[in-house]
C-alpha cells in the first residue's frame, strides 16, 4: 500500500465512525484535565490528530487561541459545528499531519504555547515539536502503551502503541514535567491504566 493509500484508508475510516458518532461532548484527556493548572490561560494552542476536538474545545475554553488539525474532513465539521454553538473561535483544519506538513507551513514555526495529542502516535512527529513550542510552551501527549491492563483497549497493532518509557525517550530534548506509565503494575483497578502521558516543556 502507498504513504497515499495509507491515508485515504485512514480517513474513510475515520469518516465512518465520525458520521455514526452520537458523541455530543467529545472528551478532553486526563493528562490536559488532571493538569488543568499548567495549562495557560491565553497563548496558541495547537491540537493534532484532534478527531471530535475534545481537547480542541477544552484549550479554547480556557482562553488558548487553537488551531486543530485532522484528516477527517468529517470530524472537522462536526468539531465546528461544536465550537459555533459553544460560541468558542477555533481554527480547524482537514489536514494529513506530517513532519512535512509543519515544515512546508512557516506559520507554525514556535507559535505554540501548548500542543495536545492524544490516542495517536506518530513518532516522526517529535522531532517537530521542538520547532512547533514557543520558548516555555508545553506538550501534553497522551496514547496508549503496549504493557496494558485491558488488551481490548485502544489499537492492537504494536506499531501504534508505546513501548515503556518511550514518550520520555521521543521527548527528548524537552524537559519532562510529569511522566506516567503504570504500565500492570500493582492493583490495575487503580490509576490510568493502557495509557502513558507526559507533559513536557520546552526550555527557554
Ligand atoms: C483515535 S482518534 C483520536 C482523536 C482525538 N485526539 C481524541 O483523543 O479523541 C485518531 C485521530 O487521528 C486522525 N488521524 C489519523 N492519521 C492522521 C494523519 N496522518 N493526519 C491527521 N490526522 C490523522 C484520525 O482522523 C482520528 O481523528
Amino acid at each position: 500500500m502507498t504513504g497515499t493509500d495509507f491515508i485515504d484508508k485512514s480517513r474513510d475510516k475515520w469518516n465512518r465512525i465520525y458520521r455514526k458518532s452520537s458523541e455530543n461532548e467529545p472528551r478532553p484527556s486526563s493528562v490536559l484535565t488532571d493538569y488543568r493548572y499548567l495549562v495557560p490561560s491565553q497563548g496558541r494552542a495547537l491540537d493534532i490528530a484532534c478527531g471530535l476536538g475534545g481537547n480542541t474545545l477544552y484549550l479554547a475554553s480556557s482562553g488558548l487561541m487553537t488551531t486543530a488539525i485532522d484528516l477527517s474532513d468529517e470530524g472537522i465539521d462536526k468539531l465546528k459545528q461544536k465550537a459555533t454553538a459553544k460560541n468558542l473561535e477555533v481554527n480547524a483544519i482537514v489536514a494529513d499531519v506530517s513532519n512535512a506538513y509543519f515544515a512546508s507551513n512557516e506559520q507554525y514555526h514556535q507559535a505554540f504555547d501548548v500542543i495536545s495529542v492524544s490516542n495517536y502516535l506518530d513518532r516522526q512527529l517529535f522531532t517537530i515539536f521542538p520547532d512547533l513550542l514557543r520558548p516555555g510552551g508545553l506538550l501534553f501527549y497522551q496514547t496508549f502503551v503496549q504493557d496494558k491492563s485491558d488488551v481490548e483497549n485502544g489499537p492492537s497493532n504494536p506499531a501504534f502503541l508505546l513501548e515503556a518509557n518511550e514518550l520520555l525517550a521521543l521527548t527528548q530534548p524537552l524537559v519532562c514535567r510529569v511522566f506516567y506509565d503504570l504500565g500492570t503494575v500493582g492493583d490495575t483497578g487503580h490509576g490510568l491504566r493502557n495509557q502513558s502521558c507526559i507533559i513536557a516543556q520546552k526550555g527557554g
